[in-house]
């Protein structure tokens, strides 16, 4: 569904924040501001800030903000278009359903996938009833019979066409069947892809059934069979079992395992808080999906080599989206499935109570390749240690491991301290060092009073119309620091030129991901006081000078550029132009 944007400004505009939120939350006004207990973290005094005027939230503790949309998708864990539909139903705003023929056709084609996929679900469910061979399999591995109608476990009858000749006997046809990927076409005619396999339904979050696994029951390969990607089914886009997940209330933290058994196994011993990525592979996709439904994610895969470097691939990813990411480590040789099965449900517990951090899996890794009671050994590891450490932003950190390792490595902790402060060195050596160097000074010096000045012009932009107006007719959006100040003065400056004028809230909207929306809301989380609008001028004034600075620096290289191919005539010009802005700066 496509919502134009005159659509999200509608909805915007008539869902205030401040009555929204407070639906969700005791709001107490003070100053500007609307405060409360923070539904995202979990605090004693409110730090939770509404702005009715700005029409935004920001959490001094935990920099969570945005605007009614961020808001709603956050706590009704929706995605964007859900939190539109939501806010607009709320509103009472029209929506316009119509969407061109082709869409309409897709959508159609869908629910018909859909339909003939839960057919099948429900054909399988009912052959492993009739199929002792199934039956025992399941029993065989200790699956009680109520688990595996939770999970709709089914079987897939050892035939080339029962499937096919079920579904074309509910009026599918061979077409239509096959683009559910539950038969595959060859030269005689069409077979089932699924034969002689006990079958595991993939659900959406809507419920629907997207996909299957098949499984052998014997040692036979491949020992998983599954959909291909089809309409309704995309690998990357989907996790196993988060349809089960997502109906827990009050949950924690996500534990992500490899496989379907090792999903169903963990539920039937009680622990529910459980998904399966489904090979291998985390993607950023994943990611998204599970962290709408839960901050923390523990990650258990099986502790062969592949698995582990899923792990740290995952981790990685999760860790990039914003995730707290742990490690579950299983004994070598066992999944989950194996491990709780024969060592019971308060091992399990006790390995998830150990769950390492990143940065201490890391170190367990490392740890592993070398024999401490070796002196050589412990010097090596050491070494290694630092690397690891030196990565590590906080002194405070740094320091609970080495001393965590000192006694183990009985080296000498200030030893440790030195080799970490080598490495931290290193990351920024050479050119990258002046680089960083002449970039620290440039921030000390006027970085710092220029990026405080484009914050005020912005705030003031988004809440007076004339002000807005009146800074750009003085500066041009690309005056303001490269990145998201530019672009936010871009879209003030095209609502401008509309004879419009646009909130903060509103302003999110037309960024585009979501930690773009998040600092965005930083930008518009101080206060503007009757001092800073006399200050206008200093605050242009600052910019422009700026500007100007900046553009001398790339004319200066451009000119040299010039002198370098010979290219005297061109130099000269530039060179006019440099002093024409020279007379400019003050
Ligand atoms: P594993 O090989 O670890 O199998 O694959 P498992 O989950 O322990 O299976 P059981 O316990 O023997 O039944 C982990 C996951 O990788 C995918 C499946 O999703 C599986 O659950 N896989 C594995 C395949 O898609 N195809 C395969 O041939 C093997
Ligand atoms: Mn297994």
């Amino acid at each position: 569904m496509y919502f134009s944007e005159d659509k999200v400004s509608e909805i915007i505009e008539k869902n205030d924040i401040v009555e929204l939120i407070s639906q969700y939350l005791n709001l107490t006004k003070k100053g500007k501001n609307h405060w409360g207990l923070c539904p995202f973290h979990t605090e004693k005094t409110p730090s939770f800030s509404v702005s009715l005027e700005k029409q935004l939230f920001y959490c001094f503790g935990c920099s969570v903000g945005g605007n009614v949309i961020t808001f709603v998708q956050k706590i009704e864990r929706l995605s964007y278009v859900e939190a539109l539909y939501f806010l607009a139903k709320r509103a009472g705003i029209p929506i316009d359903e119509r969407i061109d023929k082709n869409e309409l056709e897709k959508i159609k084609a869908k629910e018909e996938l859909y339909k003939i996929n839960t057919e099948a679900a429900k054909f399988f469910y009912e052959n492993i009833k009739k199929n002792a061979n199934a039956m025992e399999y399941l029993s065989g591995r200790g699956l009680e019979q109520n688990i595996a109608k939770k999970f709709g476990i089914g079987y897939s009858i050892d035939s080339w066409d029962k499937l096919n000749r079920f579904l074309k006997s509910k009026g599918y046809s061979d077409d239509l069947i096959e683009r559910t990927g539950l038969i595959v076409k060859k030269d005689k005619g069409y077979y089932d892809r699924f034969r002689n396999r006990i079958m595991f339904p993939i659900i959406d979050l809507k419920g629907n059934v997207i996909a299957f696994g098949g499984r052998v029951l014997d040692e036979s390969k491949p020992k998983y069979l599954n959909s291909p990607e089809t309409m309704i089914y995309s690998k990357s886009n989907s996790i196993y079992a988060l349809n089960i997940v997502k109906e827990i209330r009050g949950l924690k933290n996500i534990i992500v395992v490899e496989g379907y058994m090792d999903v169903i196994s963990l539920y039937q011993f009680g622990i529910k808080n459980v998904v399966a990525s489904l090979g291998t592979a985390f993607t950023k996709q994943q990611a998204r999906l599970l962290k709408r439904y839960a901050n923390e994610i523990i990650i258990a895969y099986d502790s062969d080599v592949a698995g582990q470097s899923a792990t740290l691939k995952g981790l990685s990813i999760l860790q990039k989206e914003g995730c707290i990411v742990k490690v579950l480590t299983l004994p070598i040789g066992m999944d989950p499935d194996d491990f709780i099965r024969s060592k019971g449900v308060s091992a399990f517990n006790d390995l998830l109570n150990r769950s390492y951090s990143l940065i201490e899996y890391k170190i367990h890794n490392a740890k592993k390749n070398f024999d401490l009671s070796i002196l050589d050994d412990r010097v090596k590891f050491s070494k290694k240690l630092a690397v690891i450490l030196s990565k590590l932003e906080s002194p405070i950190e740094i320091d609970v491991y080495i001393k965590k390792f000192t006694k183990e490595l009985r080296i000498n902790e200030e030893a440790i301290y030195a080799e970490v402060k080598k490495n931290k060195r290193k990351h920024i050596s050479g050119n990258n060092r002046h680089n960083i160097i002449s970039r620290l000074k440039k921030d000390e010096n006027d970085l710092s009073g220029q990026i405080i000045a484009e914050k005020k012009i912005l705030n003031i932009c988004a809440l007076y119309k004339d002000k807005s107006e009146y800074v750009f007719k003085r500066i041009k959006p690309d005056s303001f620091s490269k990145g998201l100040h530019e672009k936010i003065a871009n879209i003030i400056n095209l609502k401008i030129k509309e004879g419009k004028m646009i909130s903060a809230g509103e302003i999110l909207i037309h960024l585009e991901d979501e930690k773009e929306k998040e600092k965005a809301s930083q930008v518009f989380n101080i206060d503007i006081s009757k001092k800073d609008i006399e200050l206008l001028d200093i605050y242009i004034d600052k910019i422009y000078q700026f500007s100007i600075g900046n553009k001398i620096e790339e004319l200066t290289i451009a000119m040299n550029e010039c002198f370098e191919r010979e290219e005297k005539e061109k130099a000269n010009k530039i060179f006019m132009e440099i002093m024409d802005l020279q007379k400019k700066k003050k």
